[in-house]
């Protein structure tokens, strides 16, 4: 999950946006989800590979664990419905939800919780959550106080309809998925093809201010390409699959992308380079493009894999005692002339960074092969393990060199962001800066912003991110060590501890350093999407979504692997 800018500024731009691009929109064209009735596109389509068999046993559920997992969502999502049902935003101190817009509701936490209750088998609550979204939700919401951002409504919404319908292929997750898709679409018609970060949905209309982040251009994709699949509708596609050949086209010699780009021109404009907020998602919808159509398109793969080289590069790096290991940032300019040139590096990690672990593990496992282990899965028969990756866990001889690189950094990765853990809450902070705390010399990092003995800085906080859970959870599956399920019973303990409110709800915890915690009053959407489904899968048995099956959106939304019947237009 990526996110978060100046939503105030958004709000002010809305306004004079919106007037400025009414004058020059064309009415914009609707599509009636009835539309899209058409048969012969069921959900629930899976890649079937020839041999599904596998040597190597199932991880089985640890019961209690998954379970005390499934009574924590049950104590977030019913306070939620008690005192907010229905609202986008919940605030579990003061007890009331609040809405993005004026308007009413887009189904922000309600839609984005739908699959996590599904996995979990929550009927009651399911139920109640499905027919709110039948009697109640609508994208007739004008936004006009504070614009609807584009990925942030792509990534929870529309992703959580989509899973939400191949889970439980009721059509009615469809049809709305198709009416928000067709009243975001308007936003990418700007003279780069990237689109506009915000968007009237009662208007269909893109707010024009010229600039867009990076990862919100290209974290829309896995959601566009399904929906292009599952409804037939071209358009879909292309409008998604335009922004990955512009952000190519414009991406610096190193392959790495600043975080910030001109939504006119197509170029980026002088930012940081960056894995943490506004960078992240770009790098991880990288590998799970190649992946999400049964790494049918190749030009993916070479996009993913120079990326990855330019990471371990410019950004990899490790502290001077203990060798622990994290990404810094690429601050631009300095030097003078070209900025693209000349970078200083600031040894800053976003807790948003360390879903990097479990991403280039999984990509060491699944595009990284070595060749002769590729060449025994094509012809089952003389593998030794004929399941449809290398072993558990894998073994080096089973990996390209590239492959155990990125193997060996994803493990390392997240050993570093388990010592970010390493504090008075077992919680870890917002952004952490790799260099010595003068406060605690045996920590290789401290706190942004946080002095010894002062106030705790804004970044402090932890507002219940799942990216360290995320990478738990693909390393667990990948590994099948136990100590990736002790480390993420220790968040979780540390989440019931610290963050759990007595009357319902779970809370942000404003200092990860400070015990007894003290609380902010939000609880986010992800926490029920993203923290919890994490893991619970972590806990659950593996057949619950196969890695080989599946991609997760960036908000952990499941989506099928699919073999595209559209012929894609970028390609190698
Ligand atoms: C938020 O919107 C929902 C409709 O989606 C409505 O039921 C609720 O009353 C609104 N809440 C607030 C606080 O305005």
């Amino acid at each position: 999950m990526r996110r978060r800018t100046s939503l105030q500024l958004i709000g002010l731009l809305c306004v004079v946006g919106i007037a400025a691009h009414l004058y020059f929109t064309p009415a914009s064209r609707y599509r009636s989800p009835a539309d899209f009735e058409e048969p012969g596109f069921g959900s629930g389509e899976i890649v079937e590979e020839e041999e599904r068999e596998s040597t190597i046993p199932r991880l089985p559920a640890d019961k209690p664990k998954r379970d005390a997992v499934v009574a924590a969502f049950k104590h977030a999502w019913s306070a939620y419905a008690r005192d907010a049902m229905g609202a986008d935003e919940y605030h579990p101190i003061s007890h009331r939800g609040t809405n993005l817009s004026r308007s009413g509701g887009i189904g922000y936490t309600v839609v984005d919780a739908l699959d996590t209750m599904l996995l979990m088998r929550l009927d009651k609550e399911y139920t109640q959550a499905s027919e709110w979204v039948r009697n109640s939700l609508t994208f007739d919401r004008d936004g006009r106080d504070r614009c609807f951002n584009t990925f942030e409504t792509t990534i929870r919404v529309l992703g959580g309809l989509l899973s939400a319908y191949h889970l439980s292929s009721d059509k009615m997750y469809l049809n709305y998925a198709t009416d928000l898709a067709d009243r975001l679409l308007p936003s990418f018609n700007t003279p780069s093809g990237l689109p506009h970060s915000s968007t009237n949905l009662q208007l269909r209309v893109g707010i024009p201010d010229g600039s867009v982040s990076t990862a919100e251009a290209t974290t829309l994709q896995l959601e566009f390409r399904y929906l292009a699949e599952q409804t037939g509708n071209k358009e879909y596609w292309y409008k998604v699959e335009k922004v990955m050949q512009v952000v190519d086209k414009a991406k610096l010699p190193n392959n790495l992308v600043p975080i910030s780009m001109n939504s006119n021109d197509g170029s980026f404009t002088p930012s940081e380079i960056r894995l943490g907020s506004r960078g992240d998602s770009y790098y991880e919808y990288l590998l799970k493009q190649y992946l999400q159509t049964a790494r049918t398109e190749p030009v993916y793969l070479r996009m993913y894999q120079d990326a990855m080289a330019g990471i371990h590069k410019e950004l990899i790096r490790q502290t001077p005692k203990r060798k622990v290991w994290y990404t810094a940032e690429l601050i631009p300019g300095g030097g003078g002339g070209d900025w693209r040139t000349s970078w200083s590096l600031q040894h800053k990690q976003d807790h948003l960074v360390c879903f990097l672990g479990g991403s280039l593990m999984l990509g060491a496992t699944t595009v990284h092969l070595a060749e002769h282990h590729r060449q025994a899965k094509r012809a089952p028969a003389l593998s030794r393990s004929p399941h449809s990756g290398p072993s558990r866990p894998p073994h080096m001889s089973e990996l390209s060199e590239i492959g155990k690189r990125d193997w060996n950094a994803g493990v390392k990765l997240l050993d570093g962001c388990m010592e970010t853990h390493k504090t008075a809450t077992g919680m870890s902070p917002e952004i952490a800066m790799f260099l010595p705390d003068p406060g605690q010399p045996e920590r290789e990092w401290h706190i942004k912003g946080s002095k010894p003995g002062g106030p705790a800085s804004y970044d402090a906080r932890y507002m219940l991110r799942p990216e360290t859970t995320e990478s738990l959870f693909l390393a667990w599956r990948l590994t099948g060590d136990p100590k990736y399920r002790d480390h993420a019973w220790g968040i979780f303990q540390a989440i019931e501890q610290h963050a759990k409110l007595p009357g319902g709800g779970y809370a942000t915890v404003l200092d990860v350093d400070t015990v007894p915690a003290r609380l902010d009053d939000k609880q986010e959407t992800f926490f029920l999407s993203e923290t919890l489904k994490y893991l619970y899968l972590t806990f659950a048995d593996e057949s619950v979504l196969p890695l080989e099956d599946y991609v997760f959106n960036t908000e952990a939304h499941p989506l099928p692997v699919f073999k595209p019947t559209i012929k894609p237009r970028f390609t190698l």
